[in-house]
């Protein structure tokens, strides 16, 4: 029998200050939700004061992850130590997998606006220690999909219809899909049964989960809605339309030893990893 999701949890994002001092909003590695295997952290940082964001996240590690950095509006310039740089910009996505090692910085420029989002996802403790590999993706490169109802999907990862995003082979199975809803418009979509997905709701108002007999669980931006299991979700934009990130991935069901930008299976491993940063063997 097809079930159709509904929302577990409702996660009003909470102020954070991360990096040198960007202030942004966090709704995943918080005390109403630590962690939503295999998602680790998620992040919207977005001001249109640049005194908010300019500081930016100078050079620092990660190991044991992927970050995954989606822009809405303005810039982030970036430049690791493997000799990696560039920009990311309105509508680009940067999937990055630090797996052994990274050290990066991220950098956003001043701009009248900034906006995006950055969501960790952890890797299986067979790909932790993998070589670090980038999927750099411009705007003009993310297909969208077009409902009839005037639903507009940018598919990042993941599939809708006959449409594939470009951000393939990730161990997770990953969907991550920007959503956008006419009012009242309603969008239906397949989520494999046992993924974990939330939806982040960052514009207008929607329905939630909505099932036969049940219009679902009301929202308006910003929260980030937690979906319990199923194989589908349905979700009705309110009386101005709205517009999410839609988000799966396979569970890993595995240990986290996590230590800041660090997430390993075992606490040796983390100690490990400090030691080789102490000692210069970290980058390889
Ligand atoms: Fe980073």
């Amino acid at each position: 029998m097809n079930q159709t999701r509904k929302v577990k949890t409702v996660v009003t994002p909470q102020p954070a200050i991360e990096g040198a001092g960007v202030h942004l909003k966090r709704s995943i590695a918080t005390r109403t939700l630590s962690e939503l295997d295999p998602f680790l952290l998620f992040d919207h940082f977005g001001s249109d004061n640049p005194e908010d964001y300019l500081a930016g996240f100078p050079m620092h590690p990660h190991r044991g992850i992927e970050t995954v950095t989606y822009m809405l509006a303005g810039t982030v310039r970036h430049r690791d130590t493997l000799g990696n740089s560039g920009t990311i910009g309105p509508g680009d996505i940067q999937w990055m997998t630090a797996g052994r090692g990274i050290l990066h910085e991220e950098m956003p420029q001043r701009s009248p606006r900034l906006d995006g989002f950055q969501l960790w996802v952890n890797l299986p403790a067979r790909l932790k220690m993998t070589a670090p590999r980038y999927q750099d993706i411009s705007a003009a490169k993310i297909p969208v999909w077009k409902g009839e109802n005037g639903v507009a999907v940018r598919v990042i990862a993941g599939e809708v219809g006959a449409i594939r995003g470009p951000v393939t082979d990730i161990a997770a199975a990953p969907t991550y899909l920007d959503v956008t809803i006419p009012p009242n418009g309603d969008f239906r979509r397949p989520v494999p049964r046992g993924h974990a997905a939330f939806a982040y709701l960052f514009e207008g108002t929607g329905m939630f989960g909505v099932t036969e007999g049940s219009d679902g669980t009301a929202a308006s931006a910003p929260k980030l809605l937690v979906l319990e299991d199923g194989d589908d979700i349905v979700i009705r934009g309110g009386k101005s339309g709205v517009r999410f990130l839609l988000v799966s991935g396979q569970p890993l069901n595995e240990p986290i030893a996590r230590y800041g930008p660090f997430v390993m299976n075992t606490r040796e491993e983390i100690e490990q990893t400090l030691r080789e940063l102490r000692e210069g063997t970290f980058i390889r």
